[in-house]
């Protein structure tokens, strides 16, 4: 048995509810741009709301960390990876999280006492010592010399604001001779497990708070720790990646010694993107969101190839997704269902690019006539995507100098705001989510019901995102809609208002919910279990929610925008005043 299934199995036998992985790009959460750990979908359960599977659940969940894009080509960098969990939510705490993570390693993974050693937070001002998982692991064999209190890294959050809590990280080291002392600063030590004891709230003015129950949120890092149980200390040589990295080398008729980093690169960032494309949410390449991100990795693969002498217009992309779909299609039912789609999301992006790289070369002949200043050498990299070893190379063979280290600086800068920009998106998280998105939420199943009603029955919804500013959603139509219709609409969505429903949430099989008639857009994401919202009579919704109690709390619904989305999609944008 792989990693994945021992660890499935291990926590469903003490009585977890195996729970499936959420899509990549969270729904109904506008803030951040993918999952980027395994509690993210569950934060609403961690807040305090009733888990359809119960109080243990265990996963293993998609995740995408895009913030190191840039360094992806080294041995342990990785911009997609699956994370594994088991949470309590509100059922055991500190000392059984521990003895169970402790049993998985030593009699699962059978994993020498000797070679772990764990962190523990140390207090202060707000918080006391935990001394209840400092105790615990001495009692179970872990020598005080192994065991670093921490405060900095021991207290973890995804992001600015939400559940959060005391952590215990768990490290395993690298090599022989285990030194006596754990030393953080040693590198030989890898994080292998973080149990993270989620009691606390944080808001957005930074106060902290207690949670209704005390959770246990943990999450393991399968690429890392597959290739600590496989003794090789670059994870692109494990059994996850081993097979991607023959084929490409065999592709590209070069060793892996010498072209790690290109091999890498492509190895890592086709994975994503095929993860991505295969997503319910359609994400196509383009220039926002992440769609940008799509494009961002697909390009640079594409470039690394180029690196490698791999011939562009052959079909290797394909035969890289083809694996890369096949390893993982057996625990991901949409990379099987949407095959031949991440196919033609990667092709067709590969088409694109080269296009440009052509108008790119035509470019660079055109300004070639002196020394390529900064501006333009930033130019070339920022509008043709030319990298600058390439804009170096084809200088020097006219010749020509590049001022690199400007170029260095304007890219960093450049890199500095995307940053920024992306930091701002990654906070908060639904956590973070207001009374104005809530009420957008039921506006949306509103807007849903009322199309239905006045334009036709085989509206179905393909998107939805909210901000707290407006609320869009796209939705299959043939046609654009009248002024009439959408009057019409805009009249129905505020007498249901003025109605003052009742917002009820309802727990049942997602059969019934099915056969209920309920609207559900991805009906195979969710569990066996769903949530449905019913607003009076009018809808009803499988949905994670949250939604408002009644619907006179949304105020007044205004259509400010209606406009085509994609070919037999229509967009609304909406406001409530
Ligand atoms: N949520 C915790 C983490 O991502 C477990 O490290």
């Amino acid at each position: 048995m792989n990693l994945k299934d021992l660890y499935i199995d291990y926590f469903k036998k003490l009585d977890h509810k195996q729970i499936p992985s959420s899509p990549v790009v969270p729904e109904n959460d506008p803030s951040v741009l993918f999952n980027t750990a395994g509690m993210q979908p569950l934060i609403p359960y961690l807040m305090g709301e009733a888990h359809p599977y119960g109080k243990r659940l265990v996963d293993y969940q998609k995740c995408i960390r895009t913030n190191d894009l840039d360094s992806v080509g080294d041995s342990t960098h990785h911009t997609f990876f699956e994370m594994l969990g088991n949470w309590s939510l509100g059922d055991y705490f500190k000392e059984e999280s521990i003895t169970y993570s402790f049993n998985f390693l030593t009699k699962v993974l059978n994993i020498p006492v000797d070679k772990l050693a764990v962190t523990v937070f140390k207090g202060n001002d707000l918080i006391d010592f935990d001394s209840v998982s400092y105790n615990k692991w001495v009692s179970l064999g872990i020598k005080p010399s192994r065991i670093a209190k921490t405060t900095l890294d021991n207290f973890w959050i995804a992001g600015e604001t939400g559940p959060c809590g005391p952590d215990t990280e768990i490290f395993y080291f690298r090599g022989e001779n285990v030194p006596e002392e754990f030393d953080l600063n040693d590198s030989r030590w890898v994080e292998i497990w973080n149990n993270v004891f989620m009691q606390y709230n944080k808001d957005a003015s930074g106060n902290i708070t207690e949670l209704p129950k005390k959770n246990v949120d943990t999450g393991m890092g399968v690429e890392r720790v597959t290739a600590i149980l496989e003794g090789v200390d670059d994870n692109y040589l494990s059994s996850i990646f081993k097979d991607v990295i023959s084929l490409i080398s065999s592709i590209s008729n070069l060793d892996y010694k010498g072209n790690e980093k290109s091999m890498r690169i492509i190895a890592d960032h086709l994975r994503t993107a095929v993860f991505i494309a295969a997503d319910p949410a359609s994400i196509k390449p383009s220039n926002t969101d992440q769609g940008y991100i799509l494009r961002r990795l697909i390009r640079r693969a594409i470039r690394h190839a180029k690196i490698l002498n791999i011939d562009i217009q052959s079909n290797w992309e394909v035969l890289i997704a083809t694996l890369i779909l096949d390893k993982y299609k057996t625990y991901y039912k949409e990379l099987e269902d949407n095959y031949q789609v991440v196919l033609d999301v990667i092709t067709n992006e590969k088409i694109k690019f080269n296009r440009t790289l052509e108008k790119g070369l035509k470019e660079f002949n055109k300004v070639s006539d002196k020394d390529i200043d900064k501006t333009t050498a930033f130019h070339l990299y920022d509008t043709y995507g030319f990298p600058i070893e390439l804009t170096i190379e084809l200088a020097n063979e006219k010749n020509l100098n590049v001022d690199v280290e400007g170029f260095n600086e304007m890219f960093k800068a450049h890199q500095e705001l995307s940053r920024t920009a992306s930091a701002g998106k990654f906070k908060g998280g639904l956590a973070g989510d207001s009374e104005v998105e809530t009420k957008y939420h039921t506006a949306t199943h509103l807007l849903n019901a009322a199309l239905k009603k006045i334009v036709s029955d085989t509206v179905h919804q393909k998107g939805s995102n909210i901000t707290t500013e407006r609320m869009r959603f796209d939705f299959s139509c043939d046609h654009k809609l009248s002024d009439e219709e959408k009057l019409e609409v805009e009249k129905l969505v505020n007498k249901w208002i003025e109605d003052a429903l009742e917002v009820e949430k309802l727990e049942m099989k997602k059969e019934d919910a099915i056969k209920s008639g309920a609207e559900c857009m991805f009906i195979e994401k969710y569990p066996d279990i769903v949530s449905v919202y019913k607003i009076g009579d009018v809808s009803s919704e499988l949905c994670g929610g949250p939604h408002v109690k009644n619907t006179s709390e949304l105020g007044h619904f205004k259509i400010v925008k209606e406009e085509a989305s994609s070919s037999g999609v229509r967009r609304i944008k909406a406001i409530l005043e």
